[in-house]
């Protein structure tokens, strides 16, 4: 069993196989029950909203053979104040997986500390590593690979782009970050990537990082927690749209990402979101899919070997 805590954890050779699996069930879709599941038990463990997610990673271990228990904070103990620690244990001895979504890094580190099954990083407040695997492999199966692809990042130096700039230096990728002064990503994530061999700029100017850009990406102004920001940051993101007239300078075959939920006419327009361009969103969502089924077989087996 392994932990899918980080993509900064990842190497090319471990992302690469992920993206490889989560591929191959996408092929073999429908499956029958895999081995590693069937007949076991995954607790889901949501103490923020979720659709994507959630419902991906439960129907991947049904469709794998296994059972699903989601618990919300509304409904559970760890709602009313149990450490996270004696829920951790308490799971551990139930379910043979936690897949956790919380606030800080350090709840989440606390869950792995002290589970002894393997912990899926389902988001905090600073990583989304399941999401960043859908993104990959749907970049992947749009431009046929992921050499020489330019990704750029338009609006928050979030959680989103966090496991991006993992990715980034994992595979060696070019990352153009345009984030308002401010909101920009940890400095060390930036250098670490660098360090590791991604090309990454940051910029205050979305249209210098969406110029030739392959691939578009954005993410809500206000992330899960910090909707008491949602006015001070729909000003500091003002000129951060994502929109046809941003898109002029990208490539004239870019695609654009959102990992949803989008809001039209804040950080992406509904011309886009709706258009051609933003078509690819919609497979990166079902995408969730296919690749909680790799991540999982990763995280339970310590391999991801797919169907
Ligand atoms: N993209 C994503 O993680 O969506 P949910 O918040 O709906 O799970
Ligand atoms: N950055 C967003 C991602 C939602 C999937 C958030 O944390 O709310």
């Amino acid at each position: 069993m392994t932990d899918f805590i980080t993509l900064a954890d990842c190497g090319r050779a471990q992302l690469t196989a992920l993206i490889d699996a989560s591929a191959a069930w996408k092929r073999a879709r429908p499956h029958g029950p895999a081995a590693w599941l069937a007949g076991r038990h995954v607790a889901i463990v949501m103490e923020k909203a979720s659709t994507r997610t959630r419902v991906s990673f439960e129907v991947a271990v049904r469709e794998l053979g296994g059972h699903a228990t989601i618990l919300t904070s509304d409904g559970t103990q760890l709602g009313r104040g149990e450490p996270i620690e004696d829920t951790a244990r308490v799971l551990s001895r139930f379910a043979h997986a936690i897949v956790f979504r919380t606030f800080g890094a350090e709840r989440m580190m606390r869950m792995v500390g002290a589970a002894s099954v393997p912990v899926v990083n389902a988001l905090s407040d600073r990583e989304h590593p399941c999401q960043i695997v859908a993104d990959l492999l749907t970049i992947r199966e749009r431009r046929g690979g992921l050499d020489g692809v330019k990704v750029a990042w338009i609006g928050d130096g979030n959680n989103m782009a966090v496991s991006w700039l993992h990715a980034a230096g994992a595979l060696g990728l070019e990352l153009r970050l345009a984030c308002p002064v401010g909101y920009r990503p940890p400095p060390h994530d930036v250098s670490n990537a660098q360090d590791e061999g991604a090309t990454v700029t940051v910029t205050d100017d979305p249209r210098v990082a969406a110029a030739g850009a392959d691939v578009v990406m954005t993410d809500v102004w206000a992330s899960m927690g910090q909707e008491a920001e949602q006015a001070q940051r729909a000003r500091a993101f003002a000129g951060y749209c994502v929109d046809d007239a941003l898109l002029a300078g990208a490539a004239p075959d870019a695609i654009v990402l959102h990992c949803l939920p989008a809001h039209r006419g804040e950080e992406i327009s509904a011309a886009v979101l709706d258009g051609p361009r933003g078509a690819a969103v919609w497979d990166q969502a079902e995408n969730r899919l296919h690749t909680a089924k790799a991540i999982l077989e990763l995280a339970m087996t310590g391999a991801c070997r797919g169907p």
